[in-house]
């Protein structure tokens, strides 16, 4: 098995701002993920799991 490594996230930030007050879904959140490993990204509920994988896929639009 190669050691590439296929995913690399560093210190990614997202925050929504549906209204007045922002929303801060994910703050500061690293991860790497080898070619051949298998992650468990856990965490309660509203944590920020969902929007770190969709920010990875490119489905958030970015702030401009
Ligand atoms: N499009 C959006 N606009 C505003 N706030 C959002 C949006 N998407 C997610 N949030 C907020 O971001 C935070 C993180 O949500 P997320 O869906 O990533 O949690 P999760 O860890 O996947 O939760 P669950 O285990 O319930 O699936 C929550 O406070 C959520 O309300
Ligand atoms: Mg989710």
């Amino acid at each position: 098995m190669t050691n590439e490594t296929m995913i690399d996230i560093r210190d990614l930030s997202v925050t929504f701002r549906p209204g007045r007050k922002p929303v801060k879904a994910v703050n500061g959140v690293s991860l790497s993920v080898k070619a051949g490993e298998v992650v468990a990204l856990l965490g309660e509920s509203g944590s920020g799991k969902s929007v770190t994988m969709r920010s990875l896929l490119k489905l958030h639009p970015k702030e401009r």
